[in-house]
């Protein structure tokens, strides 16, 4: 089986990534790859050092009747959010699935887009069709998926090490998530403040109390109504995410209770894999990789955790992982083109 696929935003961080990975998958066949405008014209192998005499598609410029034109079975967007929006309901439209890397369909909520996204939301209807897809927790509701909302980065690190604990979480809890992603978290950007003399050698907070991961965390928790404190930092390295996460219990635990809960969530993802308790892992164990490393330890006696999570932003969180949701969507064995 060859299954059609179209990416749009492949000039992008994401999309290029994306690039790299579909070109290569047995299951695949690029057909269409799709940009803001300014690279149109751009041959296929241009958008990834790994493509380099790989045959493709030469860049185009963005239009859903340019995308429907190349006849996908799926189409990626590796679009900016309101572009999403906008594009995802005449695709749907056009009969190709839709595999979204924007937060545009991850919020079921829509009264959050004006204030998280600063604009109205053009298909609310939609936001209760698309399937979340944190694989490694949807699995069930992927095969057949029209629309997968592919997760945010910090929310995919902090989701993974967070929902196999709920069991273990103390009423009423504040949940502290202190996270850090390298700077192509913020996708290409021109702005002084993203510039290298800014960066380098820096360390920053930013977004407290505003960001819009935060309802996207305390949602797809799925644990009542939970107290999320998400601080997310800029690093000074190119990619990777490294989530910190404090959390309280409601009664002593042992290692043993924790590695058991986590080895029970995750006992068939190819892609997620816990550390013995004590041992934490560091950007370098993901970087590059489709995997999320998880690593715990025990604090106050076992009625607290300290629990690092990792992930490459680029790939677990967001192009693998968005891979992952393909397979799982067209009955491919989830590790088809990523292992
Ligand atoms: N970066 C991450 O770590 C990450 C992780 C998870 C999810 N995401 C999400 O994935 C999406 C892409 O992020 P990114 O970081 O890869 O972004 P990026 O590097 O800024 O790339 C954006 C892509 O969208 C295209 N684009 C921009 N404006 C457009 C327009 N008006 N019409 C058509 N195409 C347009 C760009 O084309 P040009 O090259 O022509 O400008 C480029 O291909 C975003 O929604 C982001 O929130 C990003």
């Amino acid at each position: 089986m060859t299954i059609r696929v179209s990416i749009a935003g492949a000039t992008g961080y994401s999309g290029s990534e994306l690039a790299a990975i579909l070109a290569r998958h047995p299951s695949a066949e690029v057909v269409g790859a799709f940009s803001g405008g300014s690279s149109a014209g751009a041959p296929f192998a241009s958008l990834h050092p790994s493509l380099r005499g790989v045959p493709g598609p030469v860049v185009a410029p963005f239009s859903i009747d340019a995308i429907l034109a190349t006849k996908p079975d799926v189409v990626f967007l590796a679009t900016p959010n309101e572009l999403s929006a906008e594009a995802v309901p005449a695709l749907l439209a056009g009969g190709t699935t839709v595999i979204d890397l924007s937060g545009s369909f991850r919020l079921r909520d829509a009264s959050l887009y004006p204030v998280k996204y600063g604009f109205e939301h053009p298909a609310p209807a939609l936001l209760g069709e698309a399937v979340y897809g944190l694989t490694e927790w949807c699995n069930g509701s992927l095969a057949g998926a029209k629309l997968v909302a592919n997760p945010g980065c910090y929310p995919t690190s902090i989701l993974l090490a967070t929902r196999p604990l709920r069991p273990l979480l103390a009423e009423g809890t504040t949940i502290v998530c202190d996270a850090k992603s390298g700077v192509s978290g913020a996708g290409k950007r021109a702005e002084a403040e993203y510039s290298f003399t800014e960066l380098a050698g820096n360390f920053k907070a930013y977004g407290v109390g505003t960001h819009r991961h935060e309802p996207e965390i305390a949602a797809w928790l799925e644990h009542g109504e939970p107290n999320v404190i998400f601080v997310p930092h800029l690093l000074p390295v190119p990619r990777g995410i490294l989530s910190t996460i404090y959390l309280n219990f409601e009664e002593e635990t042992t290692a043993e209770d924790v590695a058991w809960l986590f080895a029970s969530a995750y006992a068939d993802a190819p892609f997620v894999h816990v550390h013995p308790a004590g041992r934490l892992p560091s950007l370098k164990d993901v970087v590059g990789t489709p995997r999320c490393e998880i690593g715990f330890t025990l604090l106050a006696g076992g009625r607290s955790a300290v629990v690092v999570s990792v992930i490459d932003n680029l790939l677990k969180g967001a192009a693998s992982q968005a891979v992952q949701n393909f397979n799982r969507a067209f009955g491919l064995g989830e590790t088809e083109g990523l292992a």
